[in-house]
C-alpha cells in the first residue's frame, strides 16, 4: 500500500505536489469514493479517478533531455501564456520539468512523466551532482571561490560544500566565468551564491546533470533518454 499522493505521481499524471492539491481540492475518487484527506493509502489496483479521468491505466514512462533556450518557462502551463518548455516536445504524454531553470537560464533540463525519478533527482540525499557555467560581472578571485566553495548563507540556510572554478577572466568585458559544482536545487541557488559573496551572474548555463551531458544537443533541441541511461541515473550498474 501506498499514500495516494505518490502512486497518482508514479502514474505520471501530475508530480506528487499537485496531486496533494487535486486530493485537497476534492477532485480525486478511489473506487468511487471521493478522498479529500492527506495520508489515504492504496494499491496499486485500486481505481483512481482524477476529475472523472481514470488513472488506472498507467501510462508508459518517457524521459526527455533537452537544452533550454533562453526565454522559456520551466513549468507545463504559463498563465501569462509564455512558451514553455513542454511546448518544446513533440509527446502525446504529460510530461513535466524535473527542477527548475530561470527564464534566461539556459542548458539541460530532463522531462519525464516518471514521477518516481523526478523524486529521486530532486531529493537532496541523492546528492546528484549539476554543473553550471555562469558569466558573473566583474573579476572573481580565488578567495571568492573558496567561499563559494565552502558554502554560503541564501535564504537564511548554508548551502553544501561546492566545487568552483575560473574558466575564463575577460578583461574587456568585465567578466569572469565560472564553473560552479552543486549537489543541491535550491530556488535560484547559482545566482543567489553569487549574490552572497557580492557578484551579479549576467548569463547561466546548465552543462550537466549526473553523467548526462548536452553533447550533441543544440539549444532548443532534445533527445529521448534510454532505459540505460535512467537506470544509470539511480545509481544502478547498466551492464
Ligand atoms: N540557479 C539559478 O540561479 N538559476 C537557475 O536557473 C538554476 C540554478
Amino acid at each position: 500500500m501506498e499514500r495516494l499522493q505518490k502512486v497518482i505521481a508514479l502514474s505520471g499524471y501530475c508530480s506528487r505536489r499537485k496531486a496533494e492539491e487535486l486530493i485537497v481540492q476534492g477532485k480525486v475518487k478511489v473506487n468511487g469514493e471521493l478522498i479529500t484527506h492527506m495520508g489515504h493509502k492504496v494499491s496499486f489496483n485500486d481505481n483512481i479517478e482524477i476529475e472523472g479521468n481514470p488513472i488506472t491505466n498507467r501510462e508508459d514512462k518517457v524521459y526527455f533531455l533537452l537544452n533550454k533556450p533562453r526565454g522559456v518557462v520551466t513549468t507545463s502551463s504559463d498563465d501569462k501564456g509564455r512558451k514553455t518548455v513542454v511546448d518544446l516536445i513533440k509527446t502525446d504524454k504529460r510530461i513535466y520539468p524535473v527542477g527548475r531553470l530561470d527564464y534566461d537560464t539556459t542548458g539541460l533540463l530532463i522531462l519525464t512523466n516518471d514521477g518516481e525519478l523526478t523524486n529521486y533527482l530532486t531529493h537532496p540525499k541523492n546528492d546528484i551532482e549539476k554543473v553550471y557555467v555562469a558569466k558573473v560581472k566583474g573579476f572573481v578571485t580565488k578567495n571568492d571561490l573558496k567561499k563559494l566553495c565552502n558554502g554560503v548563507v541564501i535564504d537564511g540556510k548554508r548551502t553544501s560544500k561546492a566545487k568552483a572554478k575560473i574558466l575564463k577572466i575577460d578583461k574587456k568585458n568585465n567578466s569572469t566565468i565560472v564553473e560552479l559544482i552543486i549537489h543541491e536545487g535550491r530556488n535560484h541557488q547559482v545566482k543567489k551564491m553569487f549574490e552572497a559573496i557580492g557578484y551579479m551572474v549576467l548569463k547561466l548555463k546548465r552543462e550537466s546533470i549526473s553523467f548526462l551531458t548536452l553533447d550533441g544537443i543544440k539549444s532548443g533541441e532534445y533527445r529521448e533518454l534510454s532505459i540505460k541511461e535512467v537506470k544509470k541515473l539511480y545509481g544502478e550498474k547498466n551492464e
